[in-house]
């Protein structure tokens, strides 16, 4: 995990020259700090502080400053202790240490607490939980929805278009929805517009991609309110864009729009991974059949190793067809985790929504399927007093690829 920053609180030189060393070598920035009244004012633009501290302050003193304000409240700190007494160990616990090392320790354990400690942190980020500044730990609006399946044909295009419809018409000219199927995306066509400018044109004004209000001017904007960031008009044109370019797009649209609905399609690759990363929430649309389920469960295996998607996903089950193939209760064993939003098939509504150009959340606005898909909306941003369950509760639905269970 290189260039993540460490700050090293650590009043005894030769200590710090050592622990630096060893850090820097494995990759990570260090900076080290003999005086604790100087470092705490360099601990919040850290992601790391490490507290070795002997003296007339105690480093668990330091520690329980660091752990009383606010902004640093959720940055990780590892202790050491200098002797391997439970007391003092404890002390640092109660102070608000996440981890506690004890003299003498080798550089192995210092890597594996550091690691350890980092990728918890880095979790419980993606989680978006933040500190507000009475201390109190709330979840960070949610404003990037990302949808994906790993098959086409199941309906990924007309859950994020409408998911995107529904969030426009609670905020409209404030959603935007970016076409990340990249090589044949079908948004503009669920949409019936035909956009003079796609993604293959951001990417080539490099200040498009910084700067928010131009950027929006690449967006074709829908007369419902919702704005349209299409994917390239063909598949010659979809290698232009490199996942870097996506970070920037990601970054950029949300300091000049409110909610990013991205539709990823269904290609898999370090793209469609940032996408994931951007976003609070990540609807995974399946249909009942062996074939479209066999590629989720593979997918959430793949996923399932490196952890941080899992708790940010919700599943959609999309009858596509007529008759039932695979139950509810098959699919959820299948996947291993509830589906929290069924939709019911129809043989007109949803051909009709894509010939016509209209989604069905506002071309038939009280079927069911609007309905649920409007609910789908909230539930994805958790708009409209959706209560969002904390990660505790998350936790506790236990499996390998645990997830919400509603
Ligand atoms: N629940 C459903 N019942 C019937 N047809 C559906 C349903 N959901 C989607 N469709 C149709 O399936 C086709 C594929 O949908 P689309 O959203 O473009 O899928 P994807 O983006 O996954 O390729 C479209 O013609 C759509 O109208
Ligand atoms: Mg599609």
């Amino acid at each position: 995990m290189p260039a993540s920053t460490i700050l090293l609180i650590d009043t005894d030189p030769a200590f710090s020259e050592t622990i630096s060393s060893v850090l820097s070598g494995l990759g990570y920035s260090v900076t080290a700090q003999p005086d604790p009244d100087a470092a705490f004012a360099q601990a919040a633009t850290h992601q790391l502080v490490i507290i070795d501290v002997v003296g007339e302050r105690s480093g668990a003193d330091v520690c329980r400053e660091i752990r009383a304000t606010a902004s640093m409240a959720p940055i990780p700190v590892l202790c050491v202790s200098q002797t391997d007494e439970v007391e003092e160990r404890i002390r640092f616990l109660e102070a608000g240490a996440d981890d506690v090392m004890a003299r003498p320790f080798d550089a192995r354990e210092l890597e594996a607490r550091v690691e350890a400690l980092l990728l918890r942190f880095q979790r419980s980020k993606d989680q978006r939980a933040t500190v507000s500044s009475d201390g109190i730990t709330v979840t960070r609006k949610r404003r990037t929805v990302a949808v994906h399946s790993p098959k086409g044909g199941v309906g990924t295009s007309t859950v994020a278009v409408n998911v995107a419809m529904a969030a426009a018409q609670r905020k409209p000219d404030q959603v935007v929805i970016v076409d990340l199927d990249l090589q044949f995306g079908q948004v503009a066509t669920h949409l019936n517009i035909d956009p003079a400018q796609t993604l293959a044109d951001v990417v080539r004004e490099d200040a498009a991609m910084r700067e928010p209000e131009l950027l929006r001017t690449y967006a074709t904007k829908h007369d419902s309110g919702l704005h349209v960031l299409a994917a390239p008009t063909g598949p010659e044109l979809a290698d232009l864009i490199t996942a870097d370019h996506i970070d920037r797009i990601l970054d950029t649209l949300l300091d000049t729009y409110d909610q990013v609905v991205v539709d990823t399609g269904t290609w898999l690759d370090e793209r469609t991974l940032r996408s994931f990363e951007h976003a609070e929430s990540v609807l995974f649309v399946v249909n009942p059949e062996i074939a479209a389920l066999k590629s989720m469960t593979a997918l959430i295996e793949y996923l399932g190793e490196a952890g941080t998607v899992a708790p940010k996903s919700t599943f959609v089950l999309n009858n596509t067809f007529g008759r039932e193939i695979l139950k509810l209760r098959d699919v959820e064993a299948g996947l291993g985790t509830k589906v929290a939003i069924e939709l019911p098939y129809d043989p007109f509504l949803y051909l009709k929504a894509v010939n016509e150009g209209v989604p069905i959340v506002l071309g038939a606005p009280r079927s069911v399927a609007a309905e649920r898909l409007t609910k789908l909306s909230s539930l994805a941003f958790a708009a409209d007093g959706v209560v969002v369950p904390q990660e505790a509760s998350e936790r506790k639905s236990g499996g390998r690829f645990s997830l919400r269970r509603r």
